[in-house]
Formats: C-alpha cells, sequence, structure tokens
C-alpha cells in the first residue's frame, strides 16, 4: 500500500512536471494552455515589434494570425481631403477669440463658477478614424490524424509564440515572433518523428491572406510578387490609407509555389503561397506598412501625413531577412538577443515567486481573486507574470514610429473601441518606462514633436488666439481641435518629458526634443491663464476647463492647475541644461508661477477639491482620479511643501496646510472615489491609478486589492470582465509595473533641483509578498537601485549614480526613519545594509 501511494505520488510528480508544453521556459515567465484560443480579447496571445504585431490563437493543422501595421488608421486626410483635425477654419479665429471671453467671463460670474458647455468652440469630430486591424495570415498544414499532446505558450524570456503538438507519430512545432531589428515578423513551422513514423518530410503548407475574417476590411488584391513572395494591397476604405504586406516562404529542401488564382469578374486578384516537400521546417516572413508619414505632419507638407507608396522601401527590407542563405536560428537569435537586451537584461523584479507548471495560465486566473481588503493570499506567480507581461508589451509595441495606442498596436477589426486612440490612457502606457528601466519612450516624443505640435500651434491660435506655443486635445493625424469638450491637456504629457530627462539626464536629447517640448506647451498656457476673477484673489487659473470626461466646466480644475504648476517647475529646472538663453521667457514662467493657482484646495468634507469652487460630491465615484494626479504620477501632492505652495486664499483668508493635511485630504478624496467597479466602467486602468495611488499613500493591503481585476486568461486588461467578449484596454497592463514598483520603491519629483529627493524603500509592501529582489530599478536623478528584502524588510539596498547625473540631494528613508542623506556626484555607489 505504502509502495502504492509512493508510485502513485511519483507518477503524479512525473505528469504534473510534464504539463507544460516542451519549450516553456524553466523560469515559468510565460503563459500556457492546453487548448486553442477562441475569443480573441480574453485568449489569443500577442507578439510585436512596435511596427508590426500579430496575435495567434495557436492554431494546428489550421493557423489563423490576426495582422496588425501601426499606422494603419481609417479616416484623417486620407479619407477626407478637407480633414483639418478637427479645427476652426482661420477666419472664426476673432469670433472664437470672442466667444472664448464671453465663456470666460460667464464662469467666473456664475454663482457657482461653471457653464453648462463650451459648444461654440469645438468641432464635429469629423473624419476622426480608428486605429484598425490589418487581416489575417492562414496556414494550413496537410497533416492527419488525431491531434493529442497538445500546448501553446507565450514566452516572456524570448518574445515568442509557440504551439506544439503530436500528429501520426510526429510532433509538430510552430513558432511566431516579430523582431525589431528587422521589422519583420515570421512564423515557423517545424517537426520531428520517430524512425517509425510515416512522415518522412513537412506535409504540405498552404499560406493565404483573408480579409474577410477582420470585420470591415475591404478585400484587397493579393498576388505573387514572385515565386516565393505573396503581395497583399489594400485600402482601409475607399479612399483612404494604402496598406501593404510583403510575405515570403522558406522551406529548407522543399520546393516553394506562389499561385494566382483566376480573376472572377468584380473580385479583387487573390493567391496563394505552397510549400511541399521541405525537409524537417518552412517558414514565413513578413513585412507590411502603409503610406503614413510622420515627417509629413507639418503645414510644409500641408498636414497630409503623406507618404510614398511603401512598396519599394518593404521589398529591400524583406531581401535582407530572407537571403538564401539566412537560417531560421539565425533570426531567430537576432530576436532574442535584441529582446533580451532591452528588456529583460536592463531590469528583473523577483517576488520570491514559485512557478506553478501544472496548471495552465487559464485556469489560474480564473482561481485568482483577492478579497476587498487584500486579505487574501492572493498568487504571488501570477502577480510575478502580470508584472513581466506589462514589459513584455510595452517592449512589443513601443518601438515603431508610433507610439503605443489605447491598444498597443494590438487590434482586431476596422473600428475600435474609442478609436485605439491616445489620450490620457497612452500617458499611462509609458508609467513603467523610465522606473523599470524600459528605454522605449523616444518614439512617443518624437510622435508629440511631429504629429502634435505643428497642427496644435494651429489650434492655439485659431481656438485660444495664441501665438506661440500648442495645444492639441486628441491624436492622430494631429487631431488637435476641440472634440466633445475635453480641455486642453497637452501639459500632462509633459510629465513624461520632464521624467524622461530627470531619469536619464540625456542632454543632447533634452536639447533637441524634450526642451522644444516642454517650451511650446508651457508658452501655450503662460498666455492661456487668466486672473481668476471669480475668487478675485489676483491668482492665474486655467479657464475654462474640466476634470477629464466629468462635468462640471468650471476654472481653477485642481489637475490644471497641478500640471501646469509642475510644467513650470520644469522649464525652471531644465532650462540650464537647454542651452536656451531666452531668460525673458524663463523670467515670465517664474513670475507666472508665482501668482498661480496652485490646486490645493481643502474642502468642505475634508477632501481634496477637484475645482477651485467646493463642489466635490462625496458619493462622485467617477473613474478619473483628475485631482489626485499630483499624488501620482505627479508631486504637487505627494511632495506637498508648505514653504513652496503655501500659503492658499481660501473664502478671502490665507490659510498654510501642511504636509499631513494635504495628504489626507487627498486620501478622503481617494477613499470617496471608490473602488473603479462602477456600472459606467468596470475597467481596468482606473484600478490600476488607484493601486499606485494607495501606494503612494503607504497604503499596502488597498493598493494590493486594487491590483487584481480585470485580467483575462491571456491577461490582457479588460473594460469589462464580466462581458463575455470584453473590450481590450492595454493601459492596466502597462500601469501595472509602475502601480507595483510604487510599492516597493518611491522617489516622487519634487518642485526645485535643490529640494532634496526623497526615496522611500518598501514604501506599500503587501504582506503577501515578504521577500524579494529588484534588480537595476531607476530612480530620478540619474539613480540606479538594487534592492532585497526578507521577513517584510530590507536587506540590502546599493544606489549607484549614473556618469551623466546633475548632483542632487537625496534622502534614502525606510519605516519613517532616514537611513542616509548625502549629496549625489556622478559615478557614485552607496550600499546600505543595515535598516
Ligand atoms: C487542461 O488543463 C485542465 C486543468 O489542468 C484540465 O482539467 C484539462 O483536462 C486539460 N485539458 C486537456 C485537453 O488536457
Ligand atoms: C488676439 O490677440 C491679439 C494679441 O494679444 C490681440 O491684440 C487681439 O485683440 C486678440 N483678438 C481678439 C479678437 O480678441
Ligand atoms: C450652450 O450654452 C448656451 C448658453 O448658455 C445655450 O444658449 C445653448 O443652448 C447651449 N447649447 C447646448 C448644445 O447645450
Ligand atoms: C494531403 O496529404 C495527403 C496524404 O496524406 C494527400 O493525399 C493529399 O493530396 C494532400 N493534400 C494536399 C492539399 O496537399
Ligand atoms: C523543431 O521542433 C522540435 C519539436 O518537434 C524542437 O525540439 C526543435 O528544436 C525544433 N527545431 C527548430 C530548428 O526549431
Ligand atoms: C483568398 O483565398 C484564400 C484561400 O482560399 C481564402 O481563405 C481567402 O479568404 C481569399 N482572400 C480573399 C481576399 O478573398
Ligand atoms: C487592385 O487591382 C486593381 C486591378 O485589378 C487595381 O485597379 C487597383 O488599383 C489595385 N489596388 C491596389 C490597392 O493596388
Ligand atoms: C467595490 O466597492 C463596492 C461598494 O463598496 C463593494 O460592494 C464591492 O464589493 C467592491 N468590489 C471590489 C472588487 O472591491
Ligand atoms: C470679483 O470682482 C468682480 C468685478 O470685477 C465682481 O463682480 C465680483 O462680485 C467679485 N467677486 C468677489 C467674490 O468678490
Amino acid at each position: 500500500m505504502w509502495i502504492h501511494r509512493c508510485l502513485f505520488a511519483l507518477l503524479q510528480f512525473l505528469l504534473v512536471v510534464r504539463s507544460t508544453p516542451t519549450g516553456f521556459p524553466s523560469s515559468g515567465n510565460g503563459l500556457w494552455y492546453n487548448k486553442t484560443g477562441v475569443i480573441w480579447s480574453r485568449e489569443w496571445l500577442p507578439v510585436g515589434n512596435g511596427y508590426l504585431a500579430a496575435t495567434t490563437p495557436g492554431g494546428t493543422t489550421q493557423e489563423t494570425v490576426q495582422l496588425n501595421i501601426e499606422s494603419l488608421w481609417s479616416g484623417g486626410p486620407f479619407a477626407d481631403p478637407n480633414y483639418n483635425g478637427g479645427n476652426k477654419q482661420p477666419s472664426e479665429r476673432d469670433a472664437m477669440a470672442g466667444a472664448l471671453r464671453d465663456i470666460r467671463q460667464s464662469v467666473f460670474q456664475s454663482p457657482t463658477g461653471d457653464i453648462d458647455n463650451v459648444t461654440v468652440l469645438t468641432t464635429d469630430a469629423g473624419q476622426y478614424g480608428s486605429y484598425a486591424g490589418a487581416g489575417y495570415l492562414l496556414s494550413n498544414l496537410n497533416s492527419t490524424g488525431a491531434v493529442t499532446k497538445y500546448g501553446r505558450y507565450l514566452d516572456l524570456d524570448q518574445a515568442t509564440a509557440r504551439t506544439v503538438w503530436t500528429q501520426d507519430g510526429a510532433v509538430y512545432q510552430r513558432t511566431l515572433f516579430c523582431s525589431n531589428p528587422t521589422r519583420a515578423c515570421t512564423q515557423h513551422t517545424n517537426f520531428t518523428s520517430s524512425s517509425s513514423s510515416t512522415i518522412k518530410t513537412l506535409p504540405a503548407l498552404t499560406y493565404a491572406f483573408s480579409s474577410a475574417l477582420e470585420d470591415g476590411l475591404p478585400a484587397p488584391n493579393v498576388t505573387c510578387l514572385n515565386s516565393n513572395t505573396l503581395q497583399v494591397r489594400g485600402f482601409i476604405a475607399d479612399p483612404s490609407m494604402l496598406y501593404e504586406f510583403l510575405v515570403h516562404a522558406s522551406a529548407p529542401g522543399g520546393t516553394v509555389s506562389c499561385t494566382a488564382f483566376p480573376v472572377a469578374f468584380g473580385t479583387p486578384p487573390n493567391a496563394t503561397i505552397r510549400v511541399t516537400g521541405a525537409t524537417k521546417e518552412a517558414w514565413i516572413t513578413w513585412v507590411g506598412d502603409t503610406n503614413f508619414d510622420l515627417d509629413a505632419g507639418d503645414e510644409a507638407s500641408g498636414f497630409s501625413f503623406r507618404g510614398p507608396d511603401p512598396h519599394d522601401t518593404l521589398t529591400s527590407l524583406l531581401a535582407k531577412s530572407t537571403t538564401p542563405s539566412t537560417s531560421f536560428a539565425s533570426i531567430l537569435a537576432e530576436h532574442i538577443e535584441d529582446y533580451q537586451s532591452v528588456t529583460t537584461a536592463p531590469f528583473a523584479l523577483n517576488l520570491g515567486q514559485t512557478a506553478l507548471l501544472d496548471i495552465p495560465t487559464d485556469v489560474l486566473m480564473q482561481q485568482y481573486q483577492i478579497d476587498a481588503v487584500g486579505n487574501s493570499a492572493g498568487n504571488l506567480y501570477i502577480e510575478w507574470l502580470l508584472f513581466n507581461y506589462g514589459r513584455y508589451l510595452l517592449s512589443s509595441s513601443a518601438r515603431g514610429v508610433l507610439p503605443t495606442n489605447l491598444q498597443g498596436k494590438w487590434a482586431n477589426g476596422i473600428g475600435n473601441a474609442w478609436s485605439a486612440d491616445a489620450n490620457i490612457n497612452i500617458q499611462m502606457n509609458y508609467w513603467s518606462a523610465d522606473m523599470t528601466n524600459l528605454d522605449v519612450a523616444k518614439p512617443m516624443f518624437d510622435y508629440l514633436l511631429k504629429n502634435w505640435a505643428p497642427r496644435g500651434a494651429y489650434t492655439a491660435e485659431v481656438l485660444y488666439n495664441i501665438t506661440r506655443g500648442w495645444v492639441v486635445h486628441n491624436e492622430i493625424f494631429g487631431h488637435s481641435g476641440m472634440k466633445a469638450f475635453d480641455g486642453g491637456n497637452s501639459a500632462q504629457w509633459m510629465i513624461h518629458v520632464w521624467d524622461y530627462f530627470d531619469y536619464t539626464n540625456d542632454v543632447a536629447w533634452w536639447k533637441s526634443t524634450g526642451w522644444p517640448l516642454l517650451k511650446g506647451v508651457a508658452s501655450f498656457h503662460l498666455d492661456n491663464l487668466v486672473e481668476d476673477l471669480h475668487f478675485n484673489d489676483s491668482t492665474l487659473v486655467a479657464a475654462p476647463c474640466n476634470s477629464p470626461e466629468q462635468v462640471p466646466i468650471t476654472f481653477g480644475c485642481a489637475h490644471a492647475q497641478q500640471i501646469i504648476w509642475q510644467l513650470f517647475n520644469a522649464v525652471e529646472k531644465g532650462f540650464a541644461a537647454s542651452g536656451d538663453t531666452d531668460t525673458k521667457f524663463l523670467n515670465d514662467i517664474l513670475v507666472a508661477r508665482g501668482k498661480l493657482d496652485r490646486g490645493i484646495h481643502i474642502g468642505s468634507w475634508g477632501q481634496l477639491q477637484e475645482w477651485k469652487v467646493d463642489q466635490d460630491s462625496p458619493t462622485d465615484t467617477h473613474r478619473h482620479l483628475s485631482h489626485l494626479i499630483g499624488l501620482f504620477p505627479g508631486y504637487a501632492v505627494a511632495s506637498y511643501d508648505p514653504t513652496i505652495q503655501g500659503p492658499v486664499a481660501a473664502n478671502g483668508q490665507e490659510v498654510t496646510y501642511t504636509k499631513q493635511q494635504v495628504l489626507d485630504a487627498a486620501q478622503t478624496s481617494l477613499v470617496h472615489r471608490g473602488n473603479g467597479t462602477g456600472p459606467d466602467a468596470d475597467s481596468g486602468w482606473e484600478k490600476a491609478w488607484r493601486a499606485a495611488a494607495y501606494a503612494q499613500l503607504g497604503d499596502a493591503k488597498t493598493f494590493y486589492h486594487m491590483l487584481s481585476r480585470n485580467f483575462a486568461a491571456n491577461l490582457f486588461s479588460e473594460y469589462d470582465p464580466f462581458d463575455s467578449d470584453p473590450i481590450f484596454q492595454i493601459d492596466a497592463n502597462l500601469a501595472y509595473p509602475s502601480a507595483v514598483m510604487n510599492a516597493l520603491l518611491q522617489a516622487p519629483d519634487v518642485p526645485t533641483l535643490d529640494t532634496p529627493l526623497t526615496i522611500t524603500l518598501l514604501p506599500a509592501l503587501p504582506l503577501q509578498w515578504p521577500k524579494g529582489s529588484i534588480r537595476g530599478a531607476r530612480v530620478r536623478g540619474g539613480i540606479a537601485v538594487d534592492l532585497t528584502w526578507s521577513g517584510g524588510k530590507p536587506t540590502k539596498a546599493v544606489f549607484k549614480v549614473s556618469d551623466q547625473a546633475v548632483p542632487r540631494k537625496i534622502q534614502i528613508v525606510y519605516a519613517g526613519k532616514t537611513l542616509a542623506s548625502l549629496s549625489t556626484t556622478p559615478g557614485l555607489s552607496k550600499t546600505i545594509t543595515s535598516f
């Protein structure tokens, strides 16, 4: 009996160990499943290189890979020659200036400080368009027999998606990845079989392109470019943007042929590629692009955003990855080397997790939940995976020409929710980049400079009668006009611009890109601020303004005021390094900052006011934490300094709040804002923001609870987790690592370069994460941090100051105790082992 039990246990052990698919990373750093994906937003697995993206359900004899090209959008000037970014006409400029004056007057004179609408300033969204899916690539493998030993996985150590299965004595493996250095994606199929198997060569493979599966995509022309290359050319609509894919097949030892079907009258041409007799492997490599051109988004190009036909560039790009001597092993090795050098080599987190290799990821996710007070055991392994997945997704989508959008670069169908565009959510996409040493944000800044600034300058002029700087209200094709009222929120992007410099001290980048962006937006706000004629306290306020996606339309919104204050501080902090000699501009900024309402007012129920007029409702559980932007990711609240930010005019009196009073007010507001499960939006991103905000306040339990919802079987974050086909929104995935980091290591910004930076170790460590380590984290001031903890307490912390760093004063704090106060110098290293 005893022996039986032992044998049974051994057998179970063997079964358990063998349950992940062959090749799954032994580190456990991946997602795996024992069945094919069905619902795209819940079950398919994403790969991408920034330029291209693809999702796979993990099919066997039939595989359907869904494709994306980062710039494939409907709408814009491609669809409407009169498209002007949702702006007013030049002839309306005076009328707008008058209307704005009237609106300001109405706002200030209103007893409640607000007005119904600013309809007169807004324009119809027109051909705003949407980010769109680019079709499906079908692969048909003529293998026969029952499929057994099926498994599929996404390897986060190597950025590859794989499917493995057995059929008729042969073990098949299909691998999918997109390589950033080659800008190409590859799908490889191979097999191994025992000598007794009847399978001697790879069964015939047929590759085809389908537009029918991509909801709304018109059929393109699919033709044979040559005997081994399929060419797909189509328009996203008529008229609209052109896109092209070139799909090349390689089959060592076998034959590749491309066959065009006879063209029936009225149908676009179609063709397929067929591979037969390959010795052991065959693969396709595809490249794709559109005629969108980021460099054509300025006045000189007539804001056309139109570039040349992408065909020639694609041909030469493809030739580089498909020379006759290019082996699959070499393309794969190049891809893995690149991915790891950017993503996994510079940084690692360990939460003390044990990989749970015996349970598929979908089953783990079904069981995963944290009770409302953050008490339950949680699952270290899932939390570690979600963290790594966020960095994987950012790395795989940010390194193209355009920034990650609301779905990264992964979108299915030609019309996507909220157009998959870039407003506040996209800003969230990059929260984790600086702190986890993922240097992928530069394309985003280039995009702001080339896509937003030019038309934003036009908007500043026509809508605000402001002739310097720029403002935008939304995204691609330089949509800068005011849609529904959404305020002018370009200032919030500038937090990133400053942060990137603060983390890297990359002076060349600051001079060429960061400073011009910051100066442009600061110039606009300098001219757009007006004196508060409601309270007559001689402060400067934004008017009209609103909190994102919320009424009322009022003045002095905390969100705008806090950000503009931070923006003006960044101008002062970055002026010297910019090399700019415009000291008048600097002085104007400093004078305006002196008069600026800082957006920190404590209201009647102890809350941090969302607007300057105290009208917050304690039952408002709105998804946005607009007025808490200074708590996270900003610092106007988190680093509140009464000597700099006080006193505040309130009802004719001057009050000076203490930092604790301000933090308490922020906490009151945060608690009343609820847990982000409202019927209006049970979305992931609002939880990630709440989690980071609770971590900022040192509330580990609530931080931990907020992290646990809205993730599907493929770990995509969802808009409504209870929908059978939920909407995917990537912002919570990408914000997840930043929320976790904010619980482990905090160093919020400070208003001046002379103010000491406080680096707090383990400020909100949940009980569930008693031991762990971080390698390669970064904090501002050009400082890299390695941290180890055990028994819920730090055991070792190492700080290394980069060689380019500007000297700063820092304080290192743990559990309220200052462990060290020092001035950094370039190259300094400091190790702390006693806490
Ligand atoms: C897949 O895994 C689940 C959970 O371990 C198990 O219940 C199920 O039987 C497996 N399915 C197959 C086809 O192996
Ligand atoms: C627009 O701004 C200019 C310069 O400040 C000013 O002279 C002009 O009166 C403004 N136009 C209107 C219609 O307010
Ligand atoms: C906007 O407000 C103005 C002034 O109060 C009013 O006349 C107008 O009807 C309102 N428009 C809409 C669309 O609500
Ligand atoms: C598929 O393979 C079978 C043999 O297993 C063969 O008879 C058949 O012709 C093949 N079909 C195609 C489309 O290659
Ligand atoms: C081919 O597939 C087998 C599994 O059948 C795998 O072990 C092997 O490494 C693969 N070869 C290549 C070159 O990818
Ligand atoms: C082209 O042919 C393939 C294979 O028959 C088919 O699946 C696909 O839908 C066709 N494409 C178009 C655009 O009709
Ligand atoms: C598709 O082919 C037709 C002719 O068959 C041609 O008129 C059309 O311009 C082609 N479309 C694209 C996008 O190349
Ligand atoms: C969110 O808060 C509501 C109201 O307090 C509560 O009923 C619900 O259980 C909470 N849900 C989660 C997931 O925290
Ligand atoms: C502010 O000044 C305006 C006139 O400039 C006046 O109408 C208004 O009543 C004043 N408001 C307060 C609160 O004093």
